[in-house]
C-alpha cells in the first residue's frame, strides 16, 4: 500500500496537472511512463531533466484511439493496418512526422515515435486531455524501467507531480518499436508484438534483426541495477555459478521464469528486488530466441552491459 499523496488514482487531478504544465507517471500495458503534454515545451523538459535524460534522444507520443493520428505522422499502408490491428496495444510505429511535430519531442529528427496505450486509466486521461503526451518510461536514465507506481515512487520520489496508480503492469517490458518509413519495415527494439506477428498483419517480410536493438538512446547499457547481471544459458549453469559465489561469501540471486510471458512479467520487478536485497551478482538466465523471448534477452543483455 502506498501512503504518499503523491501516488493516485484521480484521473481529473491527473489532467488539470498536465494541462497546467506539470508532469504525472502514467500507467501502461507495457511499463509506466512520465508523461507531459507534447506540444508543451517547458513540461517536456522536466520530463527530460527529472529523468537525467539527453534531449538528443526522442520521445514516443502517446495518443488517444479517437485521436487523428495523421495530424502527427504520415502513416503508409502498412503502418495503417499495424495500427489498425493492435491499437491500443504494445507497438510504437515510427513514421515521418508532421510540421505539427515539435524538435523537442523528436530530437530534431524528421520522424515520431507514435504509440496507443492499452490502460483503461491512461486512455482515459488521454480522452479526457485531448492532446497527446510524451511519455518515456518513468525511471531515471540507463536505470531499470517501472512495472509499478512503488517502482516509480522509489526512483522519481518528490520530482514527479502526481503518480496514477494503475496496478501492476500487463506485460512488463517496453513496446516493440517498428520502423514504418517505407515498406523495409525494420524492428528497432523488440517486445511482446513480433516480426511474425507484423508479417501476417501486413503481408511484408521483415528485414532480419538479431542482436541489440537499435533505437537512438538504447546504448548497449541499460536497464541495469546496481548488482551486476551475468547472463546464464541455462538454470543448471546458473545453479552452479550461484553455489559457486555463495561458497566464496558473495551474495548472489538467479533471475529466471520458466513461461516466458512471466518471465517478462516479472524480470524488472526481480532485478530491482535483487538490489533491495542487496545482491553482488544477478545470474539472468537466458529465455529461447523466439517471441517474447527475444525482448526479454535484448533487455537482460543490456542490463548485464551495465
Ligand atoms: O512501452 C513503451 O514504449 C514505454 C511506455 C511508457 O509507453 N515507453 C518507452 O519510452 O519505452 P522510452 O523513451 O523509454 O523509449 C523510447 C525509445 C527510445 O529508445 C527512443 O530513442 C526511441 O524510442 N524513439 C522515440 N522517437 C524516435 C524517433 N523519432 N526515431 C528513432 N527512435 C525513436
Ligand atoms: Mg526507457
Amino acid at each position: 500500500m502506498n501512503t504518499s499523496s503523491r501516488v493516485s488514482t484521480d484521473i481529473d487531478a491527473a489532467s488539470s496537472i498536465l494541462t497546467h504544465g506539470g508532469i504525472v507517471a502514467i500507467p501502461t500495458e507495457t511499463v509506466y511512463g512520465l508523461a507531459a503534454i507534447a506540444l508543451n515545451e517547458t513540461a517536456v523538459g522536466r520530463v527530460f531533466s527529472t529523468k537525467g535524460r539527453p534531449t538528443s534522444h526522442p520521445l514516443i507520443v502517446h495518443l488517444s484511439p479517437n485521436d487523428d493520428y495523421g495530424r502527427w505522422g504520415v502513416l503508409n499502408e502498412a503502418a495503417t493496418s499495424i495500427a489498425a490491428a493492435i491499437w491500443p496495444g504494445p507497438i510504437t510505429l515510427l513514421v515521418p512526422r508532421t510540421r505539427l511535430v515539435p524538435d523537442w519531442v523528436t530530437g530534431g529528427r524528421d520522424t515520431v515515435a507514435l504509440r496507443v496505450p492499452a490502460h483503461d486509466m491512461t486512455l482515459s486521461l488521454l480522452k479526457q486531455l485531448g492532446d497527446a503526451v510524451v511519455a518515456p518510461s518513468a525511471n531515471r536514465f540507463g536505470q531499470v524501467s517501472p512495472t509499478r507506481a512503488e517502482h516509480v515512487l522509489a526512483d522519481l520520489g518528490e520530482d514527479v507531480d502526481l503518480i496514477l496508480d494503475g496496478g501492476p503492469c500487463e506485460i512488463g517490458i517496453e513496446s516493440t518499436i517498428i520502423e514504418c518509413t517505407s515498406n523495409n519495415l525494420q524492428i528497432l527494439r523488440p517486445g511482446k508484438i513480433t516480426a511474425v506477428h507484423i508479417a501476417e498483419i501486413t503481408g511484408l517480410q521483415l528485414a532480419h534483426t538479431d542482436g541489440p536493438s537499435r533505437a537512438p538512446g538504447m546504448m548497449i547499457a541499460h536497464y541495469a541495477p546496481k548488482a551486476r547481471v551475468e547472463l546464464c544459458a541455462s538454470l543448471a549453469e546458473a545453479s552452479e555459478k550461484n553455489s559457486h559465489y555463495k561458497n566464496g561469501g558473495i551474495s548472489s540471486c538467479i533471475v529466471h521464469h520458466e513461461d516466458p510471458a512471466e518471465y517478462a512479467l516479472s524480470v524488472y520487478d526481480d532485478l530491482r528486488a535483487a538490489d533491495t536485497q542487496g545482491a553482488e551478482v544477478v545470474l539472468a538466465v537466458m529465455p529461447p530466441d523466439h517471441g517474447i523471448g527475444k525482448a526479454i534477452r535484448d533487455r537482460l543483455t543490456k542490463a548485464a552491459a551495465g
